[in-house]
């Protein structure tokens, strides 16, 4: 990780909050009903812990930097895969395609056994970390942790890409959208 844990901002502390920050008006159904209009592509992000391989469905997925080449996602500290990933510094993502909504579904069923973490979804392993990667996947990238920032009730962490495949033979992308799974129309 290059980078130490911290934050800049309103509820960071270090730098930039605005002394005369309104107080929280938002009921969070509201901000939930809001946010869930933008839609995003899903992805199964996975990791290695003792072992174990473990994953996690993900929608958070944003590009941050070129230069560096940076990505982040948000994991809940309730999930079990926030302990996971922030322990290994490595992850892999896999960008699903409108096949994948079963694993969708899986990869965010809490309390799935720990030994069938992957289910029956065949992976192979990345060739820069070994982290399994959807075979069905549409696009794939492998990370380090670059830096970690607590927001919240969940963690934002940012990983450097050191790797990426986007195969040429690929299904059209899965969609979610109001907590809804959707295909783009052309
Ligand atoms: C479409 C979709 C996107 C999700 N995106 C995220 C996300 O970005 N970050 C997160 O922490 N959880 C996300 N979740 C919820 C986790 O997948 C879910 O909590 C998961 O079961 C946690 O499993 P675990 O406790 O075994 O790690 C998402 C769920 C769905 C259905």
């Amino acid at each position: 990780m290059r980078q130490a844990e911290g934050n800049t901002g309103p509820g960071g502390g270090a730098a930039g909050g605005t002394a005369a920050a309104p107080a929280v008006l938002v009921d969070s159904s509201d901000y939930r009903r809001a946010i869930a209009r933008f839609a995003t592509g899903v992805t199964i992000v996975t990791t290695q812990v003792d072992g174990l391989d473990v994953a996690m469905t993900v929608n958070s997925l944003t590009s941050v930097s070129l230069n560096p080449l940076l990505v982040l996602f948000c994991a809940d500290k309730s999930a079990r895969f926030h302990g996971s990933v922030l322990r290994t510094g490595l992850w892999a993502v896999s960008v699903l395609g409108v096949g994948d909504e079963s694993a969708s579904r899986w990869f965010a069923t809490r309390g799935r056994p720990d030994e069938a973490r992957l289910g029956d979804y065949p992976t192979s392993p990345g060739p820069q970390t070994g982290l399994p990667l959807l075979d069905s996947g549409i696009a794939f990238l492998e990370c380090r942790t670059w830096a970690t920032h607590d927001a919240g009730d969940h963690t934002v962490v940012i990983g450097e890409v050191l790797a990426v495949d986007s195969p040429a033979e690929r299904q059209p992308p899965l969609l979610y959208f109001e907590s809804r799974y959707g295909v783009l129309r052309d």
